[in-house]
């Protein structure tokens, strides 16, 4: 779908009309002008909580609001013509229960234009996320390592080794009955994700989930090699932009002590004194 220039915006339809045919491709992008360089390869934007780390320096993704994900998600949507734009639940936002869940998703919806939400969890979230569906909101779930839960998981970790894979089999079939559009699968051994593939209807989105997933997403600025405090095993860095910045950086501020900047042809000169 990436492949082939359209005018119009993708619809949660056609993410998951992709199952089978073609490879989801996904990015987090937070801003105007990386939506505008994302948009025309990808088929989804997703306005990810990780907006919180990547940005603004927090710790976790615990710490990210509502008032964050709107100003992020509206900057997306000024930069963003053709990819369907999907906007993270951030944490404390849809817990309590459908009702809470709906009036967040409905107002991240109406305020920023975003086509779709997603949230994390599987089996203990299928109840909201039907709600959800059937009142008009799409719905990408999250499953795996879900990082809002990092303090119940106990860390970072890889999620559904061994017995416990069938834990996250129940969180995707649970997920793909509740009406979700397609489903994120975060840091899952290879061989679970796979089958996970090949067991659901819809797209499963994969980071750190191997090849077989129906897509694939990662932080934007990982793999642009701009957010250099720690690299998980499954970026891998398409660009060193961060290395690139500080190189032109330093040159900057080496050329102002040298007074090699600006040299003429940046500066404004008198006409009437020539
Ligand atoms: O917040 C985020 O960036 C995400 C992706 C890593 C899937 O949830």
């Amino acid at each position: 779908m990436s492949a082939t220039a359209s005018l119009k915006r993708l619809m949660p339809s056609d993410i998951l009309a992709l199952k089978g045919k073609a490879p989801v491709v996904v990015l987090t992008v937070y801003t105007t002008p990386v939506a505008r360089l994302a948009d025309p390869a990808c088929d989804v934007l997703l306005v990810g909580d990780s907006v919180g780390m990547v940005l603004h320096g927090l710790p976790s993704t615990l710490g990210v609001t509502m008032e964050m994900m709107i100003l992020h998600g509206r900057a997306v949507m000024r930069g963003a013509d053709r990819a369907l734009v999907a906007i993270d639940m951030p944490f404390g936002s849809y817990e309590e229960g459908p009702e809470q869940a709906f009036r967040n998703a409905a107002r991240l919806m109406a305020e920023t234009g975003a086509g779709a939400v997603k949230l994390e969890g599987g089996v203990h979230m299928a109840e909201t996320i039907a709600f959800l569906v059937a009142r008009g909101i799409p719905v990408m779930a999250h499953i795996g390592l879900t990082p809002q839960s990092v303090n119940t998981l106990g860390g970072y970790k890889v999620q559904g080794r061994g017995a416990d894979g069938d834990r996250l089999k129940a969180d995707a079939l649970a997920v793909t009955e509740a009406g979700a559009f397609s489903v994120v699968l975060e840091k899952v051994p290879a061989e679970l994700a796979g089958e996970i593939s090949a067991m659901i209807a819809i797209p499963t989105i994969g980071i750190g989930a191997g090849v077989d997933c129906d897509g694939q997403v990662l932080v934007i600025d990982d793999m642009l090699g701009l957010f250099t405090d720690f690299r998980p095993k499954f970026v891998k860095r398409y660009a060193e932009l961060g290395r690139t910045a500080a190189e032109a950086v330093a040159a900057y501020a080496a050329e102002v002590r040298s007074r090699a900047f600006p040299a003429p042809e940046y500066s404004f000169f008198d006409e009437v004194k020539k």
